[in-house]
């Protein structure tokens, strides 16, 4: 496993340490896992910004998509995520598409830590047959729709304020590994 840091950038809002830690990555990267436990250990709430949407929508995301489409999803996703940031310092998970969207990308760069889950294609697929739900894996070729979103999106992730790289290993090795970076480099709330 790696981490690797972005050098500070002047944003505006809290100190980047104090604020909520946001994950960032792709369908099966770990994102709400690693993110329930690494806010047990840090003793904040948890979101999940996919289950927050969908209380608000009063439907589920595969519904959305079909109902409404994928930009009136963005349009609620960054909705839900500005409304979660505005409050107090959590973890919070995001879909996969969600640090795409430059808006959505924008508050979580001003207002977040973010923390990209980086994985391979065979991790990311095993995880993902876990669950057949997700609307833009419903495809002829699923890895390869995998494979095109990596490509697309991982120049993007990068941008995220640290890197984690996950190996197939136990999700709580991820979190130990956040958990170190976050105590060397000052984070208060660790127990
Ligand atoms: C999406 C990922 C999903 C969900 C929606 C779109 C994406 O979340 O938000 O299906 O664009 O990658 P997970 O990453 O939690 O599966």
């Amino acid at each position: 496993m790696q981490v690797q840091e972005q050098p500070e950038s002047p944003q505006t809002g809290a100190p980047r340490l104090q604020r909520s830690i946001v994950l960032v990555g792709l369908m099966g990267a770990g994102k709400s896992t690693v993110g329930r436990r690494l806010a047990a250990a840090l003793h904040l709430p948890f979101y999940d910004a996919d289950q927050e949407i969908e209380t608000a929508a009063g439907c589920t995301i595969s519904d959305f998509f079909e109902r409404y489409g994928e930009a009136a999803f963005r349009d609620g996703e960054r909705r839900v995520i500005a409304r979660l940031l505005e409050g107090p310092r959590h973890v919070l998970a995001t879909g996969g598409g969600a640090f795409m969207d430059a808006g959505t990308r924008q508050l979580i760069k001003q207002q977040g830590l973010s923390i990209w889950l980086r994985a391979g294609i065979e991790l990311l697929m095993t995880r993902v047959a876990k669950r057949q739900t997700r609307p833009l894996l419903q495809t002829g070729d699923p890895r390869a729709t995998m494979e095109k979103l990596m490509a697309e999106r991982y120049p993007t992730y990068a941008q995220a304020d640290l890197t984690v790289d996950s190996n197939g290993g136990p999700h709580d090795t991820v979190v130990q590994q956040i958990l170190a970076h976050l105590s060397a480099t000052g984070v208060k709330s660790i127990a």
